[in-house]
């Protein structure tokens, strides 16, 4: 039997580049050595407030760009989290095994808990509920970006705290970073990551961005006051742009030096626009003829949903049982 693969996207906010190449693209690179599953986590979006129509429209368009980025629908089961009920029960019983303190560390958590006064509990729970999506299909590989590392941690430390009370019961799932494009930054602060929830117009190139909108935002991007490319000193920006140009294209690092040493980051971000521009091209064609069929997409949610829930269900059981639950 192969081993499984597990991962997921929030539908809140317009899917960006940077999900793409640090999640997305490696999915599909990886999706036929495993059995893989890949979830739209609609249960994680609403931890925050979001507006109902939007929300039921954005579950769709995900699904449609997780097919249109060539994730193969006969092979790779997708999920809508909140189809399968075993997400939703594993969260609880795992809950009940994890500390406190353990979920105020995480600092996404406290990044996103900053600015708000009435903290919601379901943020504090976030990352038991990812740590339910994963274990619940004793998945052995999570390809994700960089910024999930520390809750695919501490999914790890709630299955050995719950192996270690209840005996082995979940298999310990390893993070799969990709090895360019774990990690994009704002375009226009290349200080911080590219984020759905960021405010600024030329924060991020979205998926759906058209071709004249991707070329803008790129030519415009911060880079540093030197003449041109110089690999041993750059700064954020204009490391984020060759990052971008070189997780796209699949250039290795010897093909990557030689051509842009020098150049001139007019140049460089004329290249980096294109290359953006004809990857994504294609992938918005697909997305066009997706959705021009509705009751497709409707067919393969439902049918992804059917196909796993055996599998969550027999989990839930499992864990039941092994917490003393009655299970007749
Ligand atoms: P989300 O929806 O924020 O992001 C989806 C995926 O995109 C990656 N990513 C990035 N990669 C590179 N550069 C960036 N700037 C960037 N921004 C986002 C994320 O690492 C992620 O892989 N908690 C998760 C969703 C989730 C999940 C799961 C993931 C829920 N359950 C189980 C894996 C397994 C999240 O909010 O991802």
């Amino acid at each position: 039997m192969k081993a499984r693969v597990l991962s997921g996207v929030q539908p809140s906010g317009n899917l960006h580049i940077g999900n793409y190449l640090g999640a997305l693209k490696n999915w599909v690179r990886i999706q036929h050595d495993y059995e893989s599953i890949f979830c739209i986590v609609d249960l994680h979006a609403i931890t925050v407030y979001q507006k109902p129509e939007e929300l039921r429209a954005k579950i769709l368009e995900i699904a449609a760009l997780f097919i249109a980025s060539g994730i193969d629908p006969k092979h790779s089961a997708l999920v809508v989290q909140s189809m399968v009920h075993g997400h939703a029960e594993l969260s609880w019983l795992l809950t009940c095994v994890t500390p406190v303190g353990w979920l105020e560390r995480m600092t996404q958590y406290k990044a996103k808990t900053q600015a708000i006064e009435t903290i919601g509990d379901g943020l504090l729970q976030y990352p038991v509920l990812m740590a339910a999506d994963i274990l619940l299909y004793q998945a052995a590989i999570v390809p994700v970006g960089e910024d999930q590392s520390q809750h695919l941690e501490l999914t790890r430390d709630i299955a050995q705290r719950f192996n270690s009370l209840y005996g082995a019961t979940f298999v310990m799932p390893a993070t799969n970073l990709p090895a360019v494009g774990a990690r994009i930054m704002g375009l226009d602060e290349p200080e911080k990551k590219m984020s759905k929830s960021a405010a600024g117009a030329g924060h991020a190139v979205a998926l759906l961005d058209p071709p004249e909108v991707i070329r803008k935002k790129i030519m415009r991007a911060t880079t540093d006051s030197q003449p041109g490319v110089d690999f041993e000193t750059m700064g954020a920006g204009v490391e984020n742009l060759l990052a971008i140009f070189q997780a796209f294209s699949g250039w290795s690092d010897d093909q990557m030096k030689p051509h842009f040493t020098g150049m001139r980051y007019g140049d460089l971000k004329k290249q980096v626009a294109e290359m953006v521009v004809s990857q994504l091209e294609p992938l918005q064609a697909r997305y066009r003829e997706i959705t021009a069929d509705p009751a497709y997409l409707a067919g393969v949610l439902r049918e992804g949903a059917e196909r796993v829930t055996p599998i969550a269900d027999s989990t839930v059981r499992l864990v039941k049982e092994r917490m003393g639950l009655y299970t007749p």
